[in-house]
């Protein structure tokens, strides 16, 4: 067997472990969640989430994945044999799952990064009501965008981990944070950005319900890259010299950065205008898009100074977000082929691309164009089933968001950290976890305690939730 291959250095891999957790989450789904709860008390839940249990969770993955160096499927059957194996595609099939909404969703980037180009510099004219929605139904344009983002994750797969990966999110990465550095500057000079602040930072406990907890505690699965296979797919190309307890410290807090920096922005937009907060409390909120494609568009045009060179800029920043977390998405299958079925890298792309592909183009005509993908159910005439599994979502993009959120992220996290917690042996975590042993023995204690106990039940608790009704997606 060829050796494996292996990051080029430490700095490569903590781009590129940013580079996965930083995406849609950070920048579309967490401002909008934050928003619904109200803020501060859900901030703080949050971040209890993150410290508690993401990055427990996350040095599990990576560490089952530096241990075995294989992808998610021959890792726990290396590690903990057989009646493990099958526990190990949960995660794999998650990333498939989510890779194929997430494209489509990434796609809307390239189209909003077009307009913006188009009004930067022919001025601004709005768009008619009802303009997204018929962008939604387009199908060739859906198909199109969410296939031609497919290709560029896959242009970047094929060239391997540290020809193509690293040196992917080397750009991108520095990038983005520069770009969200002067949109949070810009932001600061906006009359509603002391009420964003208030907003975030100050909890208001009367506004938080049980739900909300469960949800904070969905979203640092997602955000942070978890439970897909992600971890431990980018640990098993870990060199062994490199700290996977500082690794995933440092990735949790540049991620929750970003997410925080991400709601700072948005939120004073929101709140400088008070026409989209009016429109961002009522009914029409529900649709998650809106925040991230539709009213931030038009504020950036009629409200803000630089707005011009902002926008389209925003929109590279949100596609090189995407970017960087669908390609950690589609290594996982790609190393899975590989590793299970002894193919190329160049044939295992192409497969998984392949394969992703059809699934992609499937969600993609689901928000309009193809009638019965519009309004497929999952169950289709069973409907108590309908009801428990998706809550009667209909549609393949928003069943598969449904499914991947409540169910599939969920258990594979449970095996993840129940297989790290009790299956491993504890001289073999130790080891992997401090090479050489330079770290106080509480923090292994500590780590083991979260992964052993109170990781599983905590995910335990959101599973329950799911079935007696919650809905994280
Ligand atoms: N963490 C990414 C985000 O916040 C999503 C993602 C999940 C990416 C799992 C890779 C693996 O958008």
């Amino acid at each position: 067997m060829t050796r494996r291959e292996t990051w080029s250095g430490r700095l490569g891999f903590v781009l590129a472990a940013v580079g996965s957790a930083v995406g849609l989450g950070n920048l579309w789904k967490f401002p909008y969640i934050t928003w619904h709860n109200d803020g501060g008390a859900f901030v703080l839940v949050y971040l209890a989430c993150v410290v508690v249990i993401g990055v427990p969770v996350m040095m599990s993955e990576l560490l089952i994945g530096r241990r075995s160096e294989r992808s998610p499927v021959a890792a726990f059957a290396t590690l903990g044999g057989r009646a493990w194996r099958k526990a190990g595609w949960l995660p794999v099939v998650a990333g498939v799952v989510i890779l194929a909404f997430y494209s489509v969703i990434a796609g809307w980037s390239l189209r909003s990064f077009a307009r913006c180009l188009r009004w930067s510099i022919d001025g601004y004219t709005p768009p008619a009501p009802g303009a997204f929605a018929a962008f939604l139904a387009d199908g060739p344009a859906q198909v199109g965008l969410a296939l031609a983002f497919l290709a560029l994750t896959a242009l970047v797969v094929v060239r391997g981990i540290s020809g193509g990966i690293e040196k992917a999110t080397r750009i991108l990465m520095p990038v983005l944070f520069v770009i969200m550095l002067y949109l949070l500057v810009t932001a600061a000079s906006l009359p509603g950005f002391t009420r964003a602040l208030a907003l975030l930072f100050h909890p208001d406990w009367s506004a938080m319900q049980s739900h909300g907890i469960l949800e904070a505690l969905g979203h640092a699965f997602f955000t942070l890259s978890l439970g897909m296979g992600a971890m431990i797919t980018y640990g098993s190309y870990l060199g062994r010299d490199t700290s996977i307890v500082r690794i995933s410290i440092t990735v949790a807090i540049l991620d929750t950065l970003i997410a925080l920096a991400a709601c700072v922005i948005m939120f004073a937009v929101i709140l400088t205008v008070p026409e989209l907060e009016t429109a961002m409390s009522g009914e029409g909120a529900k649709s998650t898009v809106g925040m991230l494609f539709v009213t931030l568009p038009r504020m950036f045009y009629t409200e803000m100074a630089g707005g011009a060179v902002v926008a389209p800029l925003f929109y590279v920043l949100v596609a090189f977000a995407a970017l960087s977390s669908t390609i950690s998405l589609l290594e996982v299958t790609v190393a899975t082929a590989m590793d299970r079925l002894a193919w190329t890298r160049a044939r295992a792309t192409l497969a998984a691309t392949l394969l992703v592909g059809v699934l992609t183009t499937g969600c993609a005509v689901s928000l309009g164009a193809s009638e019965s993908l519009t309004r497929m159910r999952l169950f289709g005439r069973f409907e108590r089933l309908d009801t428990i599994v998706t809550r009667d979502k209909t549609g393949l993009l928003a069943i598969f968001d449904h499914v991947s959120a409540n169910w599939l992220l969920p258990l594979a996290g449970l095996a993840v950290t129940m297989f790290a917690g009790w299956a491993l042996d504890a001289e073999d975590a130790l080891d992997e976890l401090f090479p050489g042993r330079r770290l106080p023995g509480w923090v292994f204690r500590t780590w083991r305690f979260l992964a052993r106990y109170v990781c599983p039940m905590a995910i335990g608790w959101i599973v329950i939730d799911v079935i007696r009704g919650g809905d994280f997606s």
